[in-house]
């Protein structure tokens, strides 16, 4: 089974909650979500394996560490995930990024794929898939089929907001992938939307509504 990680770290915490409010414009809702983005990768980072190098200093040699991954991609799932990238790439600046596009049927709210460009060496690659909402969990778990049926192993997902039913079904269809977000809301309305969460992501993020 997957681990769920749900970082509360203050500085998360006290974005989110501007993120949220609804009176927060599309300025300052990307900000802040680049932001919010920047500080999660750090966490979703943390257990990558270090290997020891000997650098020179001034003074002496010295044993030091280095992230032993080198080949990292960041995944965003189109088009709300893009505000996300930005700030993974400002603390892993050498990461490639994939393209996924992936929308969810008003109707159904089953998941469309509509767009997917990808590193051509996916499958050795370190995966950090990114969309800011998890509700339940369809386009997320797509996303996360199409990078495997492309050869894709190492995969992790970073959110914002997830409500327990998107988590449920993402252990339950990927449970080789963990799980970061920011926060687990409440629950899904009759419409999918996360509540309380923060309302459409895309049409926030890029002011389309
Ligand atoms: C949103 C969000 C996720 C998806 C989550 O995208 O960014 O991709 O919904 O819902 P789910 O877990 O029920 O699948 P949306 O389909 O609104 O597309 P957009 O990013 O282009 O606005
Ligand atoms: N997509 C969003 O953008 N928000 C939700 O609450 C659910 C799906």
């Amino acid at each position: 089974m997957s681990k769920v990680n749900v970082i509360n770290h203050p500085l998360i915490q006290h974005k989110l909650s501007m993120i949220r409010d609804l009176h927060t414009g599309a300025k300052e809702f990307r900000e802040l979500m680049e932001e919010v983005a920047m500080l999660m990768a750090y966490e979703v980072t943390r257990n990558f394996p270090l290997e020891e190098v000997e650098v020179e200093t001034p003074m002496a040699t010295a044993v030091c560490q280095v992230i032993s991954v080198k080949k990292i991609a960041v995944i965003p799932i189109l088009r709300a995930g893009l505000g996300m990238v930005g700030g993974v790439l400002r603390l892993i600046p050498t990461a490639k990024v994939g393209h996924i596009g992936v929308y969810r049927d008003p109707e159904s709210l089953q998941p469309i794929e509509y767009y997917c460009k990808l590193p051509t060496d996916i499958g050795e690659r370190e995966l950090i898939l990114v969309d800011p909402m998890l509700a339940t969990g369809g386009s997320t778990a797509a996303a996360i089929q199409f990078l495997k049926q492309r050869g894709a192993t190492q995969i992790r997902f970073m959110g914002l907001i997830a409500a327990p039913e998107g988590i449920e079904f993402l252990q339950e269809r990927h449970p080789d992938v963990d799980i970061y977000v920011a926060a687990v809301d409440d629950r899904l309305n009759s419409h999918g939307y996360i509540v309380p969460g923060l309302g459409d992501a895309g049409d926030r993020l890029f002011g389309t509504k």
